[in-house]
């Protein structure tokens, strides 16, 4: 097979070792439709500089055509061609068709500037299903937290129990989790959104090509400013992996919570079956794997992140061959994190709260103690003074393996002599909620105008 850049060469390289190595079109595959659409705004652009007849231009564009058809009905012919990369495969596929006029279109146009382009465009349209997919699992979040607006949850720090919440909060927690995770990859699209075809291989291309007008044909706002940057820039792809890395840690938390959240010892919710397994020994056994799962591909999103980074780093400029190691990294994370996305969705969707067991939990482990140091504090007692008779009582009332509540009114006021039946009320799981009435707090107020909120901005309202 012929290369695109054989002329120079005494040798053919048939050495299958370096085709192996050197070869991108096991995975630059998926940039085919990109280069094709490149391709034909690069052909349109060549007519406009004079360098192609219209007719010229016609039957590449009727070629090129043709060529998208093999890509959505036979992606598989691409791959077995045995061609150096997409690029090369898009050239002897129109050489087939054309004859010498496809080997016209690459006049003016380098694979440095045909690559950086085709990547901008995928980067786009990954960007485009990553936020309808992070937007699905927002929803899914806000669907559960409409059930449980009154589902009085356990809430920790340190994994120790702490104060209590409303479950619709700690789904809100996510969705805003989400939110950033949104804005994060609105800024990937916003800042990839330069077209850098007619950068040639680093100086610009020496035909006549308004790169203003190609840029808006390909749908681009402006073109890149400076042709040696344009090539061998790669902001946008780390941009997207560090957006996806943080996305991937909030996925991971979540995970890790429902995972503690279900297991045996807290059992305050149960997943569906159908996104757990059985074990092969012991037949009680229901496992969370799609967490564990998406809590374990965490790693490999960070990895392809850090992949790149380091390629990049000391790198001179212009384009070297090392930056043909962005594209796995890329597309393994965006599939990475896109299939931890859909899982995620199902995995909520499908949780069922057990809410007695919740709100027992949240009983226990004297979630109550602020509250006697407030109510203390209600009672002119300064703050750290109240704090330290509050865990007095915890240590006599857990001595005695009871609630703060359960202590009669004498067991109390050993503590202060102020404290008096008033107490109890407070102490109350519902006066605990209540009470935190501030923006962004966790009474009932509160939590149902965060969520009409939160839904009017995943809606787009
Ligand atoms: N397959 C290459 C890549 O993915 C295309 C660019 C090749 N350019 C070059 N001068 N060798 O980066």
């Amino acid at each position: 097979m012929s290369t695109l850049w054989g002329g120079r060469f005494e040798q053919v390289t048939d050495n299958e070792l370096f085709r192996q190595f050197n070869d991108s079109l096991p995975f630059d595959y998926r940039l085919a439709e990109q280069d094709v659409q490149t391709s034909v705004a690069w052909a349109s652009a060549l007519h406009r500089a004079g360098v192609l007849t219209q007719e010229e231009m016609s039957r590449l564009h009727g070629a090129l055509r043709q060529l998208l058809r093999i890509i959505h009905d036979n992606p598989a012919e691409i791959l077995g061609s045995g061609e150096e990369d997409i690029h090369s495969w898009v050239e002897s596929e129109l050489v087939k068709r054309v004859g010498d006029l496809g080997k016209k279109l690459h006049t003016g146009r380098s694979r440095n500037d045909q690559v950086a382009t085709d990547l901008r465009l995928w980067v786009e349209t990954a960007c485009v299903q990553l936020l309808a997919e992070s937007r699905s699992v927002q929803r899914a979040l806000l669907q559960l937290a409409d059930d449980h607006v009154d589902t009085v949850f356990p809430g920790y720090t340190h994994l120790q129990r702490a104060q209590p919440l409303r479950f619709a909060h700690w789904c809100l927690a996510y969705v805003e989790m989400l939110e950033r995770d949104v804005t994060r990859i609105e800024s990937v699209i916003a800042h990839s959104d330069q077209c850098p075809l007619g950068s040639g291989a680093l100086a610009g291309t020496a035909y006549a090509i308004d790169r203003h007008k190609l840029a808006k044909t390909l749908g681009f706002k402006e073109p890149t400013r400076n042709s040696l940057d344009a090539v061998s820039d790669r902001d946008y792809v780390l941009e997207l992996l560090s957006a996806l890395s943080i996305q991937m840690m909030h996925l991971s938390r979540m995970a890790e919570d429902l995972i503690f959240y279900a297991s045996g010892e807290a059992g305050f919710v149960q997943l569906s079956d159908e996104v757990t397994t059985g074990s092969s020994l012991m037949p009680q056994k229901k496992n969370p794997d799609a967490l564990e799962l998406i809590r374990g591909k965490t790693g490999r999103v960070y990895g392809s992140m850090i992949s790149l980074f380091t390629t990049l780093k000391a790198l001179p400029l212009a384009y070297n061959k090392d930056m043909q190691e962005d594209k796995e990294a890329l597309f393994a994370a965006v599939e990475s994190a896109s299939l931890c996305l859909r899982m995620t969705e199902k995995s909520v969707l499908a949780i069922s709260v057990d809410k007695e067991r919740a709100k027992v939990a949240a009983q226990r482990g004297y979630s109550n103690a602020t509250e006697l140091a407030d109510y203390l504090v209600g009672k002119q007692v300064p703050f750290r003074e109240a704090h330290h008779i509050a865990g007095r009582a915890v240590l006599f009332a857990a001595d005695k393996k009871k609630a703060l509540e359960e202590l009669s009114l004498e067991e109390l006021q050993q503590f202060h002599p102020m404290i008096g039946s008033d107490i109890y009320p407070m102490l109350a799981l519902d006066s605990c909620l209540e009470k935190r009435d501030v923006f962004g707090g966790v009474s009932r107020r509160r939590v149902v105008e965060a969520l009409s909120q939160a839904k009017m901005r995943v809606n787009g309202l």
